[in-house]
């Protein structure tokens, strides 16, 4: 027995001479050891098993480094941990590849497809369509007609909350984040194809892109690290939800654009699929090598669908929840809306420059709440360095957005919920923000405006009609409870909204 155990302590150490020694590139940064298999993600899982960007965050500074470097499953990972670091990876041009993994090639039948998976030209040319074509759409712009869909949705939302009686808002209470799905899914759906979902399918559709959003972590994941270990244990690595998702959510795409494909007429359409059709035609006629299939309209639109339906739902919910547990701000965002917009009509994008300090509550939760808290991994696309560190081409580079936005070089208090952190002595919103909640640079957000005119409509007009309290009888989880997934999401919580007419 004992000589057996030696046997396993020689090999085990062996491995680890090998991977940390020997293994690990000359100048790498320093970080957890590599064991087999999972590399350092056992240690990451260790020191927080619930939320690993904390426990990197607390290794950078124990390691006295900025960026902190180890294997995650084969992939040799760096994590940039402070403003400066992560600011050079969203940055400079040889950071702007991504991970070629299992749940991006599963998602895209074998290929690399869409818009957040993909690196080098094509996806150059499909991101720049997107946000060309969508810039008056919501992407860039404001669009009337999408300001008008906006409304009847929050109009709809108001009655439900007021008057629910569905399973998610019930005697003036409202279950959130389920209570979003919906109307925020149905915002995804009308950009990408013009049109609207009854409740029940908008709904279903959101709910199941968040049961895989949750059940696949921040970093790489199990799934993308050992995707042969959904062989044997399908269910824990997330596989059997992310195969029920993905199948689901391409049938829902593939639906939106047959209804469109009778429909084309001419160039005046404004949603993604008339516009990429169009694109498609062109390009057929050209007869060049083309990167414009209806695979890939399709792949983009599973993005599109996927963030829409997933991130804005949980912040929404996030910043009500911040704005429960801090009656303060939540009155004095009430008394600034009330003194600009009044009650006779819902406050709309013109509004926004009037109400700096709304827009500096939801700026805060963006920032207190990082909602994707290590971005989507970057890639090296060659040999360089990062804060004085050697990289080598293919390395995974994560952004530790959470450290950005917890350094106290930067933050004051940065454990504080505050908005005045973003408005000037005179009352005015600060001009710099250096929070980062969609990243920055060439792979920045492609919905980020979209976003933050949704979330800037819906809170306000929230606001204006309701006050959310904590009732003591449903006391809000701790944030400490919160789901990793890929975009955190809140534990589902009651309510109280009280009528302010
Ligand atoms: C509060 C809401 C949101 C937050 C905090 C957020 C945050 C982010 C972050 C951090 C990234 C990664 C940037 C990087 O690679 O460095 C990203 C990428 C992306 N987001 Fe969002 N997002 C939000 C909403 C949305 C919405 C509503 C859409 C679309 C309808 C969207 C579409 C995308 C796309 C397509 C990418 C990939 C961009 C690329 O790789 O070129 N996001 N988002």
């Amino acid at each position: 027995m004992f000589s057996i155990l030696m046997f396993l302590f020689f090999i085990l150490l062996a491995v680890y001479i090998y991977m940390n020694i020997l293994f690990k590139p000359k100048n790498f940064p320093p970080g957890p050891p590599s064991w087999p298999i999972w590399g350092g993600y056992y240690q990451i899982l260790l020191e927080n098993f619930r939320f690993p960007y904390k426990a990197i965050h607390e290794m950078a500074k124990r390691y006295n480094t900025n960026v902190v470097g180890t294997y995650l499953g084969s992939f040799a990972t760096v994590i940039a941990c402070d403003f400066e670091s992560v600011r050079d990876v969203l940055l400079r041009p040889e950071f702007q590849g991504r991970v070629d993994a299992f749940v991006p090639r599963f998602r895209s039948d074998g290929d690399l497809l869409g818009i957040i998976f993909t690196e080098g030209d094509k996806w150059l040319e499909q991101r720049r369509f997107m946000l060309r074509n969508m810039r008056d759409f919501g992407f860039g712009r404001r669009s009337d007609v999408l300001e008008q869909v906006l409304e009847e949705e929050i109009k709809d939302l108001i009655e439900i909350f007021k008057n629910g009686n569905k399973p998610f808002s019930k005697n003036g209470y409202v279950k959130l984040p389920e209570s979003f799905y919906a109307m925020y899914a149905n915002m995804a759906v009308y950009i990408f194809s013009g049109d609207r979902k009854p409740f029940k399918e908008a709904y279903e559709f959101a709910d199941n892109m968040v049961k895989q959003n949750k059940k696949i972590d921040t970093t790489t994941g199990v799934i993308n690290m050992t995707p042969w270990m959904r062989y044997f244990a399908p269910g824990p690595i997330g596989y059997t939800v992310t195969k029920f998702a993905t199948r689901y959510a391409k049938t829902f795409v593939q639906n939106l654009i047959d209804e469109h494909k009778s429909k084309i007429t001419d160039d005046t359409t404004n949603d993604y699929i008339d516009k990429y059709m169009q694109e498609m035609r062109k390009q057929m006629e050209l007869q060049y090598p083309t990167t414009y299939t209806e695979k890939q309209l399709q792949v983009t639109g599973m993005d599109m669908l996927f963030a829409g339906s997933t991130t804005v739902p949980f912040m929404t919910s996030f910043i009500i929840y911040l704005l429960s547990k801090h009656q303060r701000v939540q009155k004095k965002c009430q008394e600034e809306i009330e003194d600009v917009v009044g009650k006779s009509r819902l406050p709309t994008l013109n509004d926004r420059p009037n109400l700096p300090y709304t827009e500096a509550a939801i700026r805060e939760a963006l920032r207190f709440q990082t909602l994707v808290p290590l971005g989507v991994p970057h890639k090296a696309t060659e040999d360089t360095t990062l804060g004085g560190y050697f990289i080598p081409k293919d390395t995974m580079v994560l952004t530790n957005l959470y450290s950005v936005h917890m350094d106290e070089k930067i933050w004051d208090n940065p454990q504080e919920y505050t908005p005045e952190r973003f408005i000037e002595p005179n009352g005015k919103l600060k001009k710099r923000d250096l929070s980062l909640p969609f990243g920055l640079g060439k792979r920045v957000c492609a919905g980020e405006t979209f976003a933050r005119q949704n979330i800037f409509v819906v809170v306000s007009s929230l606001l204006q009609n309701f006050n959310f309290i904590e009732d003591p009888s449903h006391l809000f989880p701790e944030l400490n409870d919160n789901i990793a997934g890929l975009n955190e999401s809140p534990q589902p919580f009651w309510v109280k909204a009280e009528p302010r007419n």
